[in-house]
């Protein structure tokens, strides 16, 4: 299912972005390699999904330039799929009809796109619900098939919102370790906002710490745990010491921590 999908290499540079007179962002400058996962916390308002916004083309920055294997971002760019809260699904398709559109997108053949399509339902555990509508499926359902349909145009670059904010804490378990067989499958750069530090160091080759008023990265912090990861991970001390460490960047945001800590 790879064949023809190449990460992307997304590069921000001194990246400002304002709303009128609120400055949110300022001088971000980041480079997430192709394939790599960026995971990115802070606190709300900070300008997270301003940031993914611009990556997908939807905002344009006042100052520095968004730019995507090479290319300056002036409009969505071709392969940029993006999972929001909000699912994004079709609501007057049907899960396979909302998945199929994501597959028939690259041009499969019919057959093929039946055959992916099936293939990403059973992956997201939403086999026996193909023919369901979205306003049928809970939060978590949704969620799973708005995943989906985002893999299935098989991105070369896959920006995640707090894709699993709205989930329940069991769902929420369950998808993370999903999420994690899926990065083996895929090769998308991927660049995933969350409020959860141990999904941020679960996931990430790195984690940007955002904060302050106009907001800037904090912190780049490489997440160097073996891969492929699993649910032992979470139980190892260098995950919990990232994890510590990066709490206090976010607790403190920006207040210097004390020594040791
Ligand atoms: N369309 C808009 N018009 C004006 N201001 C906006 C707009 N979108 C966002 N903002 C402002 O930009 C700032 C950053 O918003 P953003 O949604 O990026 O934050 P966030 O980090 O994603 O927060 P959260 O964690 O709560 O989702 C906020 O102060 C918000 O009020
Ligand atoms: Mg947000």
């Amino acid at each position: 299912m790879r064949a023809g999908t190449r990460a992307a290499q997304v590069e921000l540079r001194d990246v400002g972005m304002r709303f009128g007179e609120r400055e949110v962002t300022r001088g971000i400058d980041l480079v997430v390699p192709a394939g790599q996962v960026l995971s990115i916390v802070g606190p709300s308002g900070c300008g997270k999904t301003t940031l993914l916004r611009a990556i997908a083309g939807l905002l344009t920055p006042a100052r520095g330039a968004v730019v995507v294997d090479g290319e300056t971002v002036q409009a969505t760019p071709d392969g940029v799929a993006m999972v929001f809260q909000q699912f994004g699904l079709f609501p007057w398709k049907t899960v396979e009809a909302n998945v199929a559109y994501g597959v028939r997108v690259r041009g499969a053949s019919k057959r093929s796109a039946l055959q992916q399509t099936r293939h990403l339902i059973d992956m997201v555990g939403l086999g026996g619900f193909e023919k369901a509508y979205p306003h049928q499926l809970s939060g978590g359902m949704q969620q799973r098939a708005g995943l989906a349909r985002a893999l299935a145009v098989q991105p070369r670059v896959l920006l995640m919102d707090e894709p699993f904010g709205a989930l329940d804490a069991q769902t929420r378990e369950v998808l993370q370790y999903e999420m994690l067989r899926l990065r083996q499958e895929y090769s998308a750069t991927m660049i995933f906002v969350t409020h959860s530090i141990d999904e941020a160091v679960l996931f990430g080759d790195r984690v940007a710490v955002l904060g302050g008023r106009p907001s800037s990265v904090l912190e780049l912090i490489d997440i160097g745990l073996p891969k492929p990861r699993d649910r032992a991970v979470s139980r190892s001390p260098e995950f919990l010491d990232l994890r510590e460490h990066i709490w206090g960047l976010v607790m403190g945001d920006g207040a210097k921590e004390p020594e040791g800590a």
